[in-house]
């Protein structure tokens, strides 16, 4: 077994615990909105067609805020054409995902259901067909009141007040060659500086993000975030950052390890950020909207867009199965992005429901939580207050990616209020256990008052519809404090929170 030990401290804090760092994405693809979140006359449909058991995992997810409506999707996207009279409106090929977008479901709706959820809209506008008027054309209709065309006709479509919609993505992805309008870094940069200039006059009170790069692996990453944001700084307040893990060849142990790629993705990004502003001798401070981020197996068959002549509504799309191994990766991801709250401002676990998602859903059917859905969920409802930086000793272990990586990923949130100190960790040893020994000094009189770790002896274990509480994880037996030290043991891949109170 091995033996890792980890101080925590009230004085060290990186930051606080932010709300949107529990964000997730609602993207036009697949059977994400269509049979997905909206499925009119599912037997838990209300009115609007909001699956009712979708909207119930939503809020038990805890989900901050929501990216809409892409993705990709929204480089080729036409607003307008998803509000009014839903039998005036238009059926278009969606040429991102190759699909048919019926429109049935537009901004009305998507705000009606954010409303309904209890979560904050985050909209994206489209950079890749479009430009600046069809931008100030979608925040008129979202952000002002009246007096003006779009703003009147949001008002004739029965929304009287308007949205106040605060964060705004400037398009999506713009350095992929995939995207649609896909441009250099000096034309993206240009537009979207002209774009965040022309909306701010509209809304000065907006939160806009530029768009970074699509992985640290893209060949233009650095480059691009520095040309970007020399054009755009003072214009915009986060720089996007997206990033996709999964299981390559085998490697589960560098899988494991894929927080360490976050981790540097946003140390990089910061770094950019900061030295253009030291350049310009500006104040203000760039943060990171990691607005997309999860595991996606993109090499499997139904990561693949249908091919040929059908342009289907709704098509099986992107429906990952997660297992075990999986969610502890997500977790461990939710780890970096807490690690590194005094940069990443904002983030989204891509996507919410069906696509690459926590929620799934049978059409006419039941929705159920895979493995993903557990540490999002535990983290969002526990992680409060600041969090901490950790003195952390670990065994390390090789990895074929990233060389010699900590075995214990770990971070712990401290609520001045309550007292609650809660610990979050991974072992990413996929043999041994680990024996982790807390210093609690800094906290005295703590006792554990839940302790819980998701594992399975069988790492490649995954939910289903019929069985989807197998692997929710379960209390953890060895968490005991004594003396001012908490002492647990965490198996070979494994997820586990630990929340300790007052005694
Ligand atoms: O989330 C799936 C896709 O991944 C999004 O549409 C795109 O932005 C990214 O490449």
């Amino acid at each position: 077994m091995h033996a890792a030990s980890v101080t925590v401290d009230p004085a060290f804090v990186v930051g606080p615990v932010r709300r949107r760092t529990f964000g997730t994405f609602v993207e036009h693809l697949g059977r994400c909105v269509y049979t997905g979140i909206f499925e009119p006359g599912h037997e838990t449909a209300d009115a609007d067609g909001f699956r009712g058991d979708v909207l119930e995992l939503t809020r038990e997810l805890g989900v901050s805020t929501v990216r809409y409506p892409g993705g990709n999707f929204v480089s080729g996207y036409r607003w307008e054409d998803g509000v009014g009279p839903v039998d005036r409106r238009p059926r278009r090929l969606d040429l991102a995902w190759h699909s048919a977008e019926p429109n049935t479901f537009g901004v009305d709706e998507f705000m009606r259901w954010a409303q309904a959820s209890g979560v904050e809209p985050m909209m994206a506008v489209n950079l890749g067909t479009r430009g600046i008027q069809e931008a100030l054309d979608l925040l008129e209709y979202c952000n002002v009141p009246g007096g003006a065309f779009w703003a009147d006709k949001r008002r004739e479509n029965g929304v009287e007040e308007p949205y106040r919609i605060k964060m705004w993505c400037l398009g999506n992805e713009m350095d992929g060659p995939w995207q649609i309008g896909h441009k250099t870094a000096a034309e993206y940069a240009r537009v979207a500086a002209e774009t965040a200039r022309a909306m701010r006059m509209m809304d000065p009170d907006l939160e806009l993000v530029v768009c970074g790069s699509s992985g640290s692996q893209m060949p233009t990453f650095g480059e691009w975030e520095r040309t970007v944001l020399t054009e755009t700084y003072e214009h915009v307040d986060y720089v996007s950052a997206h990033a996709y893990y999964w299981e390559e060849d085998g490697d589960l142990a560098s899988f494991l390890a894929s927080s360490v790629d976050m981790d540097h993705f946003v140390a990089a990004v910061a770094a950019t950020a900061d030295q253009v502003r030291a350049a310009r001798k500006l104040d203000k401070k760039i943060h990171v909207s990691f607005d997309e981020w999860n595991v996606w197996y993109q090499h499997r068959a139904e990561s693949r867009p249908p091919a040929g002549d059908d342009w289907p509504v709704a098509p099986v799309l992107l429906e990952d199965r997660y297992n075990v191994a999986d969610a502890v990766v997500v977790g461990s991801l939710l780890i970096s992005l807490l690690r590194n709250t005094d940069r990443v401002h904002a983030a989204s676990l891509a996507q919410l429901v069906n696509v690459i998602a926590p929620i799934m859903t049978e059409p006419e059917g039941p929705a159920w939580r895979q493995t993903t859905f557990h540490p999002f969920a535990l983290t969002s409802a526990n992680a409060a207050g600041e969090v901490l930086r950790l003195a952390v000793d670990s065994p390390v272990e090789e990895t074929r990616k990233f060389g010699e990586v900590p075995v214990l990923d770990t971070v712990a949130t401290h609520d001045a209020e309550t007292g609650e100190v809660v610990i979050f960790a991974v072992n990413r040893s996929v043999t041994e256990a680990i024996g982790l020994d807390v210093d609690l000094r800094g906290f005295p009189g703590l006792r554990v008052a839940e302790a819980v770790t998701l594992a399975n002896p069988d790492h490649t274990w995954q939910a289903s519809a019929e069985d989807s509480t197998s692997v929710a994880p379960r209390p953890n037996a060895s968490a005991k404090v004594a003396d001012d030290r908490a002492r647990a043991e965490l198996p070979p891949v494994s997820w586990s929170m630990i929340r300790l109170v007052r005694a």
